[in-house]
């Protein structure tokens, strides 16, 4: 399984599949559900497929999360005592459910480890967890034998159709389905699965060399994580014979997630063009504007931008330092120059302007 996320560092990370049960499915039921597992197993109506399903996704689920308890924080739990609930979206939760004192609330938050996503299609389960339980992961998998008519239509935009087509025929549908399914495992990390609707998830780049596919989540999407907003999550897929699989790891905060420069200097264009609205200044904003000598700003019109790029980023830079040295060097500073300031403080690497003004 290939998988990856919007990380530089990936997290450790378990994937397991299963093709077929290990044994007859009520004996695995009783070998590896909860009691109150067994009960939702034993209360499950509907056809069998949707009961069997269920239960294979539990059982790839279980196999997937020991592993990690053991090597990361050497808990030996049974199947059963790892219980795998809904959120009230659908979303798996993984929790501790022994008789003895609850290992998982001295290992970390209170009864909660692993951040766990399941999928199931045509008598096949996939699994991926992975040891935070705040970071994000969402996996699908999707059988191509399957005939779907016209899915591309309602599925995506015409944008998307654009970048779809512009692969070698022969990969068209594979390729529209590990879309589709790249579409899900944001839909499952972001915790809402599609209720958003299909074009709220939307795909920005395809890179079929890699498996790479971006998504963008939109509108309704950025709900549960508004911070997403303009970005896009790696989300890598593959071909394992008939299958089509998709899993996105995202890490609330990571590194990868910054904006890029051209995002911070587009920022810093708009908010000068908000302050400066009211006042008699003939151009328009570029990034080549000096703050004080071109667009008039006074000291405590600097400390009103600064502590607004703060709070837009949530991040402390030390502005009253880069005041004070222009102030010293009595010298001006331009849009560009503070661009690669904030860039810098985010993590981003200097600019050539940066290098020379702390010189
Ligand atoms: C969540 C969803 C993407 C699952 O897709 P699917 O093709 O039906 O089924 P999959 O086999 O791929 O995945 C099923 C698993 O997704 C997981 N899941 C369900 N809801 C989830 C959510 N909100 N967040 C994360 N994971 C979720 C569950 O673990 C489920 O398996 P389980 O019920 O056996 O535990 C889809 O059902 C969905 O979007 N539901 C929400 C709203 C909706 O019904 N929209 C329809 C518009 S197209």
């Amino acid at each position: 399984m290939v998988y990856d996320s919007s990380v530089t560092q990936a997290p450790e990370s378990v994937c397991v599949r299963m093709d077929a049960f290990p044994c007859e499915p009520n004996v695995l039921a009783d070998l590896i559900l909860s009691p109150r597992e067994r009960e939702h197993w034993r209360s499950m109506r509907g056809v069998e497929k949707r009961r069997r399903e269920w239960l294979l996704g539990r059982y790839v689920a279980k196999e997937a999360v020991r592993p990690l308890l053991e090597k990361n924080l050497d808990l030996h739990l049974s199947p059963e005592e790892i219980e795998i609930m809904p959120d009230p979206y659908g979303r798996p939760l993984v929790k501790y459910c022994g008789s003895g004192p609850d290992p998982l609330v001295c290992a970390g938050p209170p009864g909660r480890a692993s951040s766990l996503s399941i999928a199931h299609s045509h008598g096949t389960a996939v699994a991926l967890a992975v040891l935070d339980p705040e970071t994000r992961v969402g996996i699908d998998l999707e059988s191509l034998s399957h005939r779907r008519e016209d899915f591309e239509a309602i599925a995506f935009s015409p944008d998307e159709r654009s970048l779809l087509a512009a692969l070698p025929g022969n990969l068209h549908q594979e390729w529209a389905l590990r879309m589709w399914c790249a579409k899900e495992a944001v839909g499952k990390a972001l915790g809402r699965g599609l209720s958003a609707g299909l074009l709220a998830f939307h795909i920005t780049r395809v890179e079929t060399a890699k498996g790479l596919i971006e998504v963008e989540p939109r509108d309704g999407a950025l709900e549960p994580c508004p911070q997403l907003r303009g970005k896009s999550l790696n989300v890598y897929t593959a071909r394992e014979s008939n299958f089509v699989f998709a899993a996105t790891i995202y890490q609330q905060g990571a590194v990868r997630m910054r904006p890029s420069r051209q995002e911070i200097l587009n920022y810093l264009l708009q908010k000068m063009g908000e302050l400066t609205q009211d006042w008699d200044y003939p151009d328009p904003v570029r990034p080549g504007s000096r703050l004080f000598t071109e667009l008039g700003f006074e000291s405590l019109d600097a400390v009103v931008l600064c502590t607004a790029i703060q709070e837009h980023y949530q991040t402390p830079m030390p502005f009253a330092e880069l005041l004070a040295e222009i102030g010293q060097q009595q010298r001006d500073l331009s849009i560009d120059e503070l661009t690669d300031f904030v860039n810098t403080h985010l993590g981003g690497p200097p600019g050539a302007d940066a290098t020379r003004r702390v010189q």
